[in-house]
Order: C-alpha cells, then sequence, then structure tokens
C-alpha cells in the first residue's frame, strides 16, 4: 500500500466516524513542502454541502482521526487538512520498498486490455521528426502501463494503403533503382514518391497514369499488388531499423490495409442501422442532434452559424476512407483483443477525426474508454516547423544519427579511458536517452523547440544528467569490499536530506497511476529529476561510506533505493543507463 492509500484509508474511517456515513476522502500530494506532504480538501467540501464551518468540521474530522506512527495532521487556511508523514514512517515504507520488486507501484491494471495505436507511419513516406512523438510517448505509455498490470497490446497501424500508391507504383514501374532500393529502402522509395509527385505537377498525363495505377491496384490488378507488397515489405524493414535504434517493438502491425476486407460490410451496416446517410452521392454520418453543438463533433460555426461536418465514409466514387478504417479496427479490437481501453497516440491536428470516430463508434454500439493522446509540434531553435536547409521535413534517421554523433564526442571529451564498442555503445544510450527524454519532459500539448546542446547537456534537465547519476550511484558500490545486500538492512532517517531522499521513494509508486490518467510521462521525468537533485543533495550532506554500521548500511540501502528508482523509472521512458559513462 502507497502512503497515500494508508492516509486516505484512515481519513475515510474519520469521515464516516465523524458523519456517520461515508464520503469521498480525496487526499493529494501537497504542492508545499511548507504545508506538509499531503492535503485534503475534503472538510471544505463537505461543510459546503453540509452549510457548515468548513474549519470547524476539520477539526471534528482530526479529532476522530487515528493517524497513530503515521502522521500528523493540523487544519490550514479555510478548512484544508494539512498531513505531515513521520520521518519513522518514511523510514519503514522505504525498508519495505527495498524488498519489494514493483517498488511500492500498485497494480490498477490487472484484467484490462488496452491497445495503444502509436508511431503508425505511412508507407512509402519518410517518418519525420513529427513521427517521433508518436513513437517515444506511445512506447513509454506502453511500459508504464504494462508495469501497471495492463494487459498491453501495442499496434502499429501502418499508413499501406492510400493515394501515395499510385505515384509509387508508376514510379517502381520507371524509375526504380533496385541496388539503392536493397541498400536503403525508404529513402529510395522517397525519391522515386518524390519525383513523380514533381512530374505529375509538370505534367497532367503522369498525374492521370498515376490514377489509373491506383485504380488497377483497388482492383486487385496482379502486377499491382505485388508491387505494393514488395514495397510494404522493404518499408517494414526499414522501418525495423529505426524501432531497433530506438528500441521500440510492437506487438502487431496491422496496418490499414489489413481492413479493406470489412469496409463494404460496414458502410452497409451503417446504412441499414441508420447511422450514415447517402448525401450527394458520398455515404455520411451527421448529427443525430443528441448534443449542443458546442460538443458535437459533426457540426462547425462558419460566418452564417452552424451547420454540417459529416464524416465521410464511401466517397462517391465508391472509394473509403481514413475514418472507414478506423471505425473497422474499432471493430475488429474490441472483438479479437477484447480491448477495454485503446490509446490514439497521434498530433492535434487530427483531434476532429477521433472525436467523430469515438462519437460514430458508441452510435454504433462499440463501448470502450476510446482515448486520443494529443500532441504539438516539434520547432527548429528558430521556432519554426523543424525543416532542413533545403526546406524538407528533418528525418528522424537523420536525429537519431546526430544525437547519437554528438553523445559520442562529449563521452570522449569527458572520459577518454572509455572505447571502441563500449564507447560506442554508450553513445548510443545516452544520445538516444537524450532525444527520447527532450520529448518526454514536455507537456505533450505544447510545441517543443529542439535544442541539441540543452538536451544532451551533463549538468541539466537531461537523461544524460539522469544517467550520469546512475553510474555515479553505482561508482560507490564498486568501492565496496563486499557486495552489499540491501534486502537484510533497516533505513533509518536523521538529516533532513535523508528524509526527502525517503519522501520521494514514496512518492514512485503514487505518481504512476496519476500518469495514465492523463497520459502525461513528464510528470515521471520531472520526478525523476528532482530524485536525482534530491540524491545529490543527500549525497553532499551525508557521507556515505566513511560513516559506520548501521547508518552506513541505511545510507547505502538509500543510494541503491534511488538507483533502482532511477533506473526503473528511466526504463519506463525507454531510456536505459550504462555501467559508465
Ligand atoms: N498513418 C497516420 C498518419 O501518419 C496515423 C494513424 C494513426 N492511427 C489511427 N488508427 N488512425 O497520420
Amino acid at each position: 500500500m502507497t502512503l497515500l492509500q494508508s492516509l486516505e484509508s484512515r481519513l475515510a474511517a474519520a469521515l464516516a466516524a465523524t458523519l456517520g456515513e461515508p464520503a469521498v476522502a480525496a487526499i493529494t500530494a501537497a504542492a508545499d513542502l511548507r504545508f506538509g506532504d499531503y492535503q485534503s480538501n475534503a472538510a471544505m467540501v463537505l461543510a459546503k454541502q453540509r452549510k457548515t464551518n468548513p474549519r470547524a468540521l476539520a477539526q471534528e474530522i482530526i479529532d476522530h482521526l487515528e493517524l497513530d506512527g503515521l502522521a500528523t495532521a493540523d487544519i490550514a487556511g479555510p478548512g484544508f487538512i494539512n498531513f505531515r508523514i513521520l520521518p519513522a514512517a518514511y523510514a519503514a515504507h522505504a525498508t519495505t520498498l527495498l524488498r519489494d520488486e514493483r517498488l511500492g507501484v500498485p497494480d490498477i491494471g490487472t484484467g484490462k486490455t488496452v491497445i495503444v495505436d502509436f508511431s503508425a507511419p505511412n508507407v512509402a513516406k519518410p517518418m519525420h521528426v513529427g513521427h517521433i512523438r508518436s513513437t517515444i510517448i506511445g512506447d513509454s505509455l506502453c511500459r508504464i502501463a504494462r508495469f501497471l498490470g495492463f494487459q498491453v497490446i501495442a499496434d502499429n497501424h501502418i499508413g499501406d494503403w492510400g493515394t501515395q500508391f499510385g505515384m509509387i507504383l508508376h514510379g517502381w514501374k520507371t524509375l526504380l533503382d533496385a541496388a539503392a532500393l536493397e541498400a536503403d529502402p525508404i529513402p529510395e522509395l522517397l525519391r522515386i514518391y518524390r519525383d513523380v509527385n514533381a512530374a505529375t505537377k509538370a505534367d497532367p498525363a503522369v498525374l492521370e497514369t498515376c490514377k489509373n495505377e491506383l485504380v488497377k491496384l483497388q482492383a486487385g490488378d496482379p502486377e499491382n499488388l505485388v508491387i505494393w507488397q514488395q514495397c510494404i515489405e522493404v518499408s517494414k524493414r526499414g522501418l525495423l531499423k529505426i524501432y531497433d535504434v530506438l528500441d521500440v517493438k510492437f506487438d502487431h502491425w496491422l496496418g490499414e490495409s489489413y481492413y479493406n476486407d470489412r469496409l463494404a460490410g460496414l458502410v452497409e451496416e451503417f446504412l441499414t442501422k441508420g447511422i450514415a446517410r447517402e448525401s450527394n452521392g458520398a455515404i455520411c454520418i451527421f448529427s443525430d442532434g443528441s448534443q449542443k453543438p458546442d460538443d458535437d463533433p459533426f457540426m462547425v460555426h462558419r460566418e452564417d452559424g452552424w451547420t454540417d461536418n459529416p464524416a465521410i465514409i464511401r466517397k462517391a466514387d465508391g472509394g473509403f476512407l481514413y475514418a472507414t478504417t478506423d471505425l473497422a479496427t474499432i471493430q475488429f479490437r474490441i472483438d479479437e483483443w477484447k480491448a477495454d481501453q485503446i490509446w490514439y497516440v497521434v498530433g492535434v491536428p487530427q483531434q476532429l477525426h477521433f472525436r467523430q470516430l469515438f462519437e460514430a463508434a458508441a452510435r454504433w454500439g462499440k463501448t470502450g474508454d476510446f482515448r486520443h493522446v494529443a500532441f504539438g509540434s516539434i520547432l527548429g531553435e528558430d521556432r519554426k516547423l523543424m525543416k532542413t536547409r533545403s526546406g524538407e521535413n528533418v528525418q528522424l534517421t537523420d536525429v537519431l544519427t546526430e544525437s547519437v554523433e554528438r553523445a559520442a564526442k562529449i563521452i570522449a571529451e569527458k572520459n577518454p579511458d572509455i572505447q571502441g564498442d563500449e564507447a560506442a555503445e554508450i553513445a548510443k544510450i545516452v544520445g538516444i536517452g537524450a532525444v527520447k527524454f527532450a520529448e518526454l519532459s514536455q507537456n505533450r500539448l505544447t510545441d517543443y523547440v529542439f535544442a541539441w546542446d540543452r538536451m544532451l547537456a551533463l549538468q541539466g534537465d537531461t537523461a544524460p544528467y539522469l544517467q550520469y547519476s546512475t553510474v555515479r550511484i553505482r561508482s560507490i558500490f564498486r568501492k565496496l569490499d563486499a557486495p552489499f545486500d540491501a534486502s537484510a538492512c533497516d533505513i533509518t532517517l536523521n538529516e533532513e536530506a535523508e528524509i526527502h531522499l525517503a519522501r520521494l521513494h514514496a512518492r514512485f509508486g503514487e505518481l504512476l497511476p496519476l500518469i495514465i490518467e492523463d497520459f502525461r510521462p513528464n510528470l515521471l521525468a520531472n520526478y525523476l529529476l528532482e530524485l536525482a537533485r534530491a540524491f545529490h543533495s543527500f549525497f553532499e550532506a551525508c557521507p556515505v561510506l566513511k560513516s559506520e554500521d548501521s547508518i552506513r548500511s541505511s545510507r547505502l540501502a538509500l543510494c541503491e533505493l534511488t538507483a533502482r528508482i532511477l533506473t526503473t523509472g528511466l526504463g519506463l521512458l525507454g531510456i536505459k543507463c550504462p555501467e559508465r559513462m
């Protein structure tokens, strides 16, 4: 049980005793430690309902509180109840964490299946830095949800069936450099896509040819199907290389094309059930009038007032759309995978698509907890959308390569003893970790500025700083004559710096469930920075190796617990820690 849960159950008992009936005992971590460790506004909420004096009610609740050995409580301001955890309680809790594999993290997910839909690049188009956000955030959410006990299915819903294939097919037949494709498929596919795209602009006849290639593919032309298939295979190979560098894994790669056979039937079903209707030859989902226009994703406000904003699921020419596929995907995930929740990690521009999708699914009777985990853009240091010098989107692989190269230089300067394969491996861990952490330490909804120096700094709010902290802790243990067995020791806390460290240890298990409430891995990232800083203060204030007996082993245990939480926490962000750096 976390300390927060212990407090909550005691507060619940006190509320029941005071009021003669159960009431919600909500407690949060205090924002300012001067007022205590935790705070509850229960007395204020209840006093308002009962029209009594909140401070008097708070006092009554405190009189009924049995906090023996755990905390003290007092009243503040208009009727807050503030709790201060006793150092002995922090010590006892830290001692239990030492013996707990899960580091105090509750299991809140057992029995629940969540599909995480992330990364999902489009075949034959490059993964750009925008996809980095989906890939890194999505992977971290998978790791956190698994750690919390959820059954997680990571699904890469790649865009493998789009209009881009008209151009790709034409380019493949007329421009393909087989050797280049073999060597590095993604840039070659991109090249032919770009060249054909340019040609279509210069010559309408080329555009017509591309359209015909697409129609043939959609009609099942064997030659085009084979090329399409090959194209997907080589793209997947290229993508796997990038995912390998990023250490990101998927359980499935069910791309858009997987759902092709289901789309016609789906549209028919929507028509018979009256969820969709015909409009100018297209089949569309309109507002059903059940919501206020402000909340209705099928309405939009234009100059002349509210008008329809339907989702098209079949075009007048018979073609199906992104939304049609996503509806079929929801059905599949619920029926085949028994999904309770689906988290879509996709940029802000697709917000309307997901609002319409979730609403349409609900009308169709497909229920579940569906969330659009949206994120903003990545900006260059000039605060404009990140582009290369020639004005193109920066590609993900280039970002990763550059980060690893920069990390290698820094390590070579700091620690020239490290060489060869080891140096290369550490540069990879540090360079990739820096990119991931820069991403995950931001609020996902804000646009973030990509600044190399800032994200690679050894002293800063960075992955290298955290990785370096774990290396420092390891080096303490290397100086011991005999291996240290933390499971046999008891933590005692005397100094303020020790108490603060144990306070943060206790927070780890309270924080993780909060992160998936609104998908904010940045809470974890910032917590880890706070923990590392608390560790460095502790290490300066409290001698470890030079202290004696039980104090020494207690402090070593605090070091070990810190290292375990740091490495576990970084691991949940998808970041590894080197042995040295
Ligand atoms: N391929 C899409 C894109 O790059 C993202 C797909 C997201 N997932 C989904 N189920 N719609 O924009």
